[in-house]
């Protein structure tokens, strides 16, 4: 049967590379998409999304416009790495698809609650419109699968030396969602990187004929030379699609169980999940970690099987 899933997404060129692969595997029911400002401003992140789906050659998908900012700190945008317009800037004549009427948590109530089977949530940006989702429809959220979002880390942070960018960017709205009582993976920047690609990768794509190939191989050659002259890096990651790649396979990867609690206090740490890694602790003297969710981190994965998974998908 084939896994019923939503994205909600600040694309993003990993952003991208996830949708690209959802909305072309034949064992995915790609249900719906939700936009949120995140990596680029929510105008730029809608455009990028629908020019993604046409890419993909993907059918009526709807996609719903969310949240403009998080719920409390001011918006900051990570164009720096993604382009102005979130996505380097191809040049891509504006998408002719129409956006979902619906704002975005009425779509993704509309979408659990009419699905055939149960359905798991893949959030890859800032949690804010999931977290007004789980505020406004409480009794449809109790009904997901699963959340398997892209955020947090184990290890050291992104945005922060302690804070990965998703939860960094709402940290408030982060701990609604690792708090609702929903099954939560968080696959997060501890395997984030692992899923390399290089210059190579996209002349192979762009050796192929069909639209997604050619899309996906100037994206990657363009994200290689970002790289480049931001971190003289010439490997760039799938990112956001290990996410998804967990969701449908999960025997891919290898997980921990830690208790989760993210920092929203106003210090160094803002935007940290901080999981609790101690083999023994000892709960009588540890009121926040021993009330606090677990949660099944992502620490290993299969890199070779998850990126030939990516590359059949997109050439096929
Ligand atoms: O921190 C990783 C996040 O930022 C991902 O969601 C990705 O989109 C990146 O830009
Ligand atoms: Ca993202």
């Amino acid at each position: 049967m084939k896994k019923n899933l939503i994205l909600d997404v600040d694309t993003g060129v990993d952003d991208a590379f996830a949708i690209l692969f959802a909305a072309r595997h034949p064992e995915i029911n790609l249900l719906g998409i939700t936009c949120v400002d995140g990596n680029t401003n929510l105008e730029n992140v809608i455009a990028n999304t629908l020019k993604t789906l046409d890419a993909a050659g993907a059918g009526d998908i709807p996609v719903a416009r969310g949240a403009t900012r998080p719920l409390i700190d001011e918006p900051r945008y990570a164009e720096f790495v993604h382009g102005s317009d979130g996505l380097l800037d191809m040049g891509i004549p504006p998408s002719k698809r129409v956006l979902d009427p619906r704002p975005a948590v009425e779509l993704i109530r509309d979408l659990i609650e009419g699905a055939a089977g149960p359905v798991t949530l893949i959030p890859l940006a800032p949690l804010t419109n999931i977290a007004l989702f789980l505020r406004a429809f409480p009794d449809t959220a109790a009904k997901l699968e699963r959340i398997v979002l892209m955020g947090g880390s184990a290890s050291a942070g992104n945005a922060t030396a302690t804070a990965e960018f998703n939860i960094w960017h709402d940290p408030e709205a982060a701990a609604i969602v690792f708090s609702s009582g929903i099954p939560i993976t968080m696959y997060g920047l501890d395997v984030f990187t692992r899923l390399q690609l290089t210059h190579d990768h996209g002349t192979e794509l762009k050796s192929r004929e069909h639209e997604c190939s050619q899309f996906s191989g100037e994206l990657i050659q363009r994200f290689v030379k970002q790289f480049t002259a931001l971190a003289d890096q010439s490997e760039i990651t799938l990112g956001d699609y290990g996410a998804v790649a967990t969701a449908i396979a999960p025997h891919l990867v290898t997980m921990e169980r830690y208790r989760v609690v993210v920092d929203t206090t106003f210090g160094p740490n803002r935007g940290q999940t901080v999981c609790d890694r101690r083999t023994f602790a000892d709960s009588a003297q540890d009121s926040i970690h021993s009330n606090a969710p677990s949660v099944d981190v992502v620490m290993d994965l299969d890199v070779d099987a998850i990126t030939e998974m990516w590359m059949r998908t997109i050439t096929q």
